[in-house]
């Protein structure tokens, strides 16, 4: 744990940059990294981006895979995980377009585009660092609780409290908000080499505790972490105030 989120999002920047550093990346040989949206990587995205700019790290052969994508938004509107992840991240570094993937929540057969994705996943073979981010309960992409720890890339519904929570994007109507989702499987994230959650806010506490101090339940998605052998949670103290 840190004091401030601030920090939370400058280590976990620098752990990226180490891990691709210290991969030492080539065309046939790329570092595979999965990202997250929603606001506490935002500055983690921030960071990296001034690393690059410093010439510390380099996105030339790095793959990336997020984890989800609403379902039926167009694909350039500003709320989209792809505009997101343009604007506040990809826009800015040197990565090639065509390794950026990104579930399509507008393909016309949406299952047929989550088996693509798991293909393309394997295809690299597999993810060496997963970054993610968790909802006020639990969630991570969007396997909601009750989503089985051996899920893949998949549809989703959205619960009441994630669309209360995400809403906020939407000019807090919830009725302009996709309510279903493509989403990575807790088991596509748990296949990766590390994974690393970031966790800030006091709004976040209770699914912190449920991860660390509750059992591993399928009620609270970010308890799934418990089965992995390398995963991190970086988080604040106003998130780890329950523990
Ligand atoms: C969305 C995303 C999650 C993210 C969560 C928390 O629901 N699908 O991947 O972790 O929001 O977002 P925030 O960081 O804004 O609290």
């Amino acid at each position: 744990p840190f004091t401030q989120a601030a920090q939370v999002c400058h280590w976990a920047a620098h752990h990226i940059s180490d891990r691709i550093n210290a991969f030492a990346p080539t065309a046939e040989r790329p570092f595979v990294l999965g990202l997250p949206t929603g606001s506490t990587p935002l500055a983690t995205y921030k960071e990296l981006i001034s690393l690059h700019q410093a010439g510390k790290v380099s996105f030339r052969h790095v793959v990336t895979f997020n984890m989800d994508e609403y379902i039926g938004l167009p694909s350039d509107h500003p709320q989209s995980y792809r505009s997101f992840m343009f604007d506040n991240f990809f826009q800015y570094i040197d990565i090639l377009p065509e390794h950026i993937h990104i579930p399509d929540g507008n393909a016309h057969d949406l299952d047929a585009e989550c088996q693509k994705y798991e293909t393309a996943i394997r295809q690299f073979g597999g993810i060496h660092l997963f970054m993610g981010g968790v909802g006020s309960n639990g969630h991570i992409a969007f396997n909601e609780p009750h989503s089985a720890f051996d899920s893949r890339t998949r549809i989703t519904e959205l619960t009441a409290e994630t669309l209360h929570d995400n809403s906020r994007f939407f000019d807090n109507d919830v009725t302009q908000m996709p309510t279903t989702a493509l989403s990575i499987g807790i088991g596509t994230l748990l296949d990766a080499e590390e994974v690393m959650l970031l966790v800030t806010g006091e709004h976040k506490a209770q699914a912190l505790q449920a991860a660390v101090e509750g059992e591993v339940n399928p009620l609270w998605p970010i308890s799934s972490l418990r089965l992995h052998e390398r995963s991190l949670i970086v988080c604040d103290a106003l998130a780890a105030r329950l523990l």
